[in-house]
């Protein structure tokens, strides 16, 4: 019955939704998206007659965590609507779906990262935040943060029965540069979900993001990632914290990065976030995801799992970067990633994107051994 309705699913997807999202703008598509995803969470019924099989495809153990499998949704899909001001957030949990996608995409996707929530709401960019090249198979955006802040996401999150894996993003105040003030502020954060008594299975500290306007290099010096990861460690307790960050570091920062990470006790390093660049035939700044970042975060992985191992250090890989495929999971895998995120593939290739990915990596491992 399952298979048979998820089947189904992809008929669906593929006649009438994939259609429908390709021939919207960008931005258009990616409001469709959510939307769509948002009314599922609404119809639990219809979100398990598009869910994944319950049974784990490939358990993966990666930073303190056990996955079904070794795909996971990266942060930037599920992470709520953008609000001015934190009552105005927190009056519309009540009313509204602040989070969509809540629900519906790890029942459909597997593992998910929400967020990335910032201590305060933001609304992100105005104007196109959304570009994809479909035959470079690349995506851009400029969202810059638009989330409901850590209190209405804590106090929405906390009244849902959250089914399957899945951690929560936080990202460092774009305007704030003091290490000190960061750390109380990504701590505070995090302490609103604990309060609230969400569990995600891990938090991932967001040190890298390059796409809003008031911070758009996203520094990431030692000292704010080590005053970051030391308050964000003490204040998760038993949740397991990763951390995520940039592909266009130097090889010795990625180096003293680590250094921080493994003593303030980070148990992965989420690699990468997006590599900022120019929109094609514009003068417009946005990161790109996808296969433009993929070579680039692939490096990054290479290089983290080097150190790791030459210093030996227990802090886990996640690659993030392009993954499109079974081989592109090989690759990330082979490198020393020990799981992967995904964003770029679910635009090219769908809510089953994690599932598929992970079966033809599977298939390829079964090849190897016949
Ligand atoms: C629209 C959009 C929003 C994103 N928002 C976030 C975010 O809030 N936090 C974060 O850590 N990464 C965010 N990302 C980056 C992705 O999580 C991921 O690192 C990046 O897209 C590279 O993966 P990909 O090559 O599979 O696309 C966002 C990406 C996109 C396309």
């Amino acid at each position: 019955m399952a298979a048979a309705s998820r089947r189904l699913a992809r008929a669906l997807y593929s006649a009438v939704a994939k259609p429908l999202l390709f021939a919207a703008y960008p931005d258009d598509a990616h409001k469709l998206t959510l939307r769509a995803a948002g009314l599922m969470d609404r119809l639990p019924w219809l979100a398990r007659v598009f869910a994944q099989e319950e049974q784990p495809l490939r358990p993966t153990t990666v930073g303190g965590v056990t996955l079904p499998q070794p795909v996971i949704v990266a942060a930037g899909l599920v992470k709520g609507q953008g609000f001015e001001t934190e009552d105005a957030a927190l009056s519309a949990v009540g009313r509204s779906n602040v989070i969509p996608g809540w629900r519906s995409i790890p029942l459909m996707c597997g593992p998910v990262e929400f967020g990335s929530f910032t201590l305060a709401p933001r609304v992100g960019n105005a104007g196109t935040v959304l570009w994809r090249d479909v035959n470079g198979l690349t995506t851009m955006n400029r969202v810059g943060l638009k989330n409901p802040g850590s209190a209405a996401a804590a106090e929405f999150l906390s009244r849902q029965p959250i089914d399957g894996t899945f951690g929560i993003s936080v990202a460092t105040t774009p305007e704030v540069d003091d290490p000190t003030v960061q750390a109380a502020h990504v701590a505070q954060a995090i302490g609103r979900f604990i309060e609230e008594g969400v569990r995600p299975d891990w938090f991932t500290v967001n040190l890298s993001c390059p796409n809003t306007e008031q911070d758009p290099t996203a520094t990431q010096t030692t000292a704010l990632a080590s005053a970051v990861c030391a308050a964000t460690v003490e204040r998760a307790g038993t949740v397991p914290v990763w951390v995520k960050v940039s592909p266009d570091l130097g090889d010795t920062q990625y180096d003293s990065l680590l250094e921080v990470f493994e003593d303030n006790g980070v148990r992965a390093v989420v690699a990468t976030n997006t590599l900022p660049g120019i929109v094609p035939s514009t003068d417009i700044r946005a990161g790109a995801g996808g296969k433009r970042l993929y070579e680039r975060a692939l490096s990054v992985v290479l290089r983290l799992y080097a150190v790791r191992e030459r210093r030996s250090y227990s802090v886990d890989i996640v690659g993030c970067g392009g993954v499109m495929n079974g081989v592109d999971l090989r690759a990330y895998l082979d490198a020393g990633a020990l799981a992967v995120q995904v964003w770029s593939a679910l635009v090219f290739r769908g809510p089953f994107a994690p599932e598929d990915i992970t079966r033809e990596y599977l298939e390829i491992l079964k090849e190897g051994q016949s």
